[in-house]
């Protein structure tokens, strides 16, 4: 296994172009097969695809990118995560072999790269986003991967938190019921990240943009543009993230806007302690932390919800109740990005992948 103080190199996002080409994937199936299997971007030496991540020095790549990005949510280096919390998702679930094994198995890896030189590409960004609208990522720390139509079946609701069966597990957190925690035909984001050294250039826009462009099916086919690769295409509505809370504002910047009701919080009890976050040399209470991402300001009579038909409206007076409750600490807000933000809800045909 590789030392994770090794991944902090950021060296490892220029990878030889040999190596990236090799790792995009093939779509058997594409309506183009005789298309190459990577977009180029019209903007400077920059492609675009879904790579596999079998390969160590592309799993390795992003790997690394993921993991320099994540030193930065650090509480004590100016970010909202405990220092240990840190750590461990760097350690066990963004690590080259996470990368490769754990979620890379039901999302596309897509890359945005740059030409660096003759043999050499740079990895600039990275998301990861659901093969199948059916597919959910995580479901906290003891599901992955799981598949939103068998969700009650297939999570048990009722199990021990530890080997005290007083103590449940889901009593740690307090979510959106089973039935409506996904959006329909959304497909799940995640490890969505530009590297340090080119944000605030533009590019998660490019990238978010040119992903929707030229891998949307209802965009391709709608506005009659040719498919130029022969990767999959995406055929849900959009886009839909459970994020960490100070991603919100950025990821409204990029045009998602925030699913109502819809966030998770952890739920404090004597055996189950949260890990202490000291912001700026000062301990931060539950109450606080939420107060410090909008809750419960954000659902003020002057807000008005994004139009969908996705928020769970019914649920936001109960989100408003654990925003003050002092065992209670924001984990997650949703959010969503529309393929086709003017198409009328209701107004698309539906499939099953
Ligand atoms: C979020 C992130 C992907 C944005 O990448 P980027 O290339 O810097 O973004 P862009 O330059 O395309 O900026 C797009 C918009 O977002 C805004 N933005 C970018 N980073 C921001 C931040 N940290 N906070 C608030 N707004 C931000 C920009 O100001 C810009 O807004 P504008 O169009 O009004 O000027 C990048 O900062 C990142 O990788 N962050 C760490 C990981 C992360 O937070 N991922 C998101 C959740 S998975």
């Amino acid at each position: 296994m590789q030392h994770t103080d090794d991944l902090f190199n950021p060296m490892h996002r220029f990878v030889d172009t040999a190596c990236l080409r090799a790792a995009y994937l093939q779509y058997e199936e594409s309506r183009n097969p005789g298309a190459q299997n990577f977009v180029t971007l019209p903007e400077g030496g920059m492609e675009l695809g879904i790579v596999s991540s079998e390969d160590p020095r592309i799993a390795r790549a992003i790997s690394s990118l993921l993991t320099r990005s994540l030193e930065g949510a650090r509480c004590d280096k100016g970010g909202h995560l405990p220092p240990e919390v840190v750590t461990r998702v760097q350690r066990d679930i963004i690590s080259p072999e996470g990368v490769s094994t754990l979620w890379g198995i039901a999302g596309h890896r897509f890359v945005l790269a740059r030409r660096h030189d003759v043999h050499t590409h740079e990895i600039l960004a990275t998301i990861l986003v659901g093969r199948s609208k059916d597919t959910i990522f995580f479901f906290t720390g003891r599901y992955n991967n799981l598949r939103y139509s068998t969700i009650a079946e297939d999570v048990d609701f009722d199990q021990p938190d530890q080997d005290n069966s007083a103590h449940k597990w889901f009593d740690r957190f307090a979510f959106p019921s089973p039935e409506r925690f996904k959006p329909d035909r959304f497909h799940h984001i995640a490890n969505f990240v530009v590297s340090p050294e080119h944000r605030s250039g533009g590019l998660a826009s490019l990238f978010l943009r040119s992903i929707v462009r030229y891998y949307s099916r209802d965009v391709l086919d709608s506005n009659g543009y040719p498919i130029i690769h022969s990767q999959y295409l995406l055929c849900g509505r959009g886009l839909w993230q459970i994020g960490d809370p100070p991603w919100l504002a950025r990821m409204k910047k990029l045009g998602f806007y925030r699913r109502w009701g819809a966030e998770s919080f952890f739920i404090e009890h004597n055996w189950a302690p949260l890990p202490v976050v000291v912001m700026q040399g000062k301990q931060i209470d539950n109450v606080a932390y939420n107060r410090m991402y909008d809750m419960p300001t954000c659902y003020g009579i002057d807000q008005i919800p994004h139009a969908s038909n996705e928020h769970l409206l019914e649920r936001i007076p109960e989100v408003m109740r654990l925003a003050l409750d002092p065992r209670a600490k924001l984990q997650y807000f949703q959010a969503m990005f529309d393929f086709m933000p003017d198409v009328e809800k209701g107004d698309r045909h539906d499939d099953m992948e």
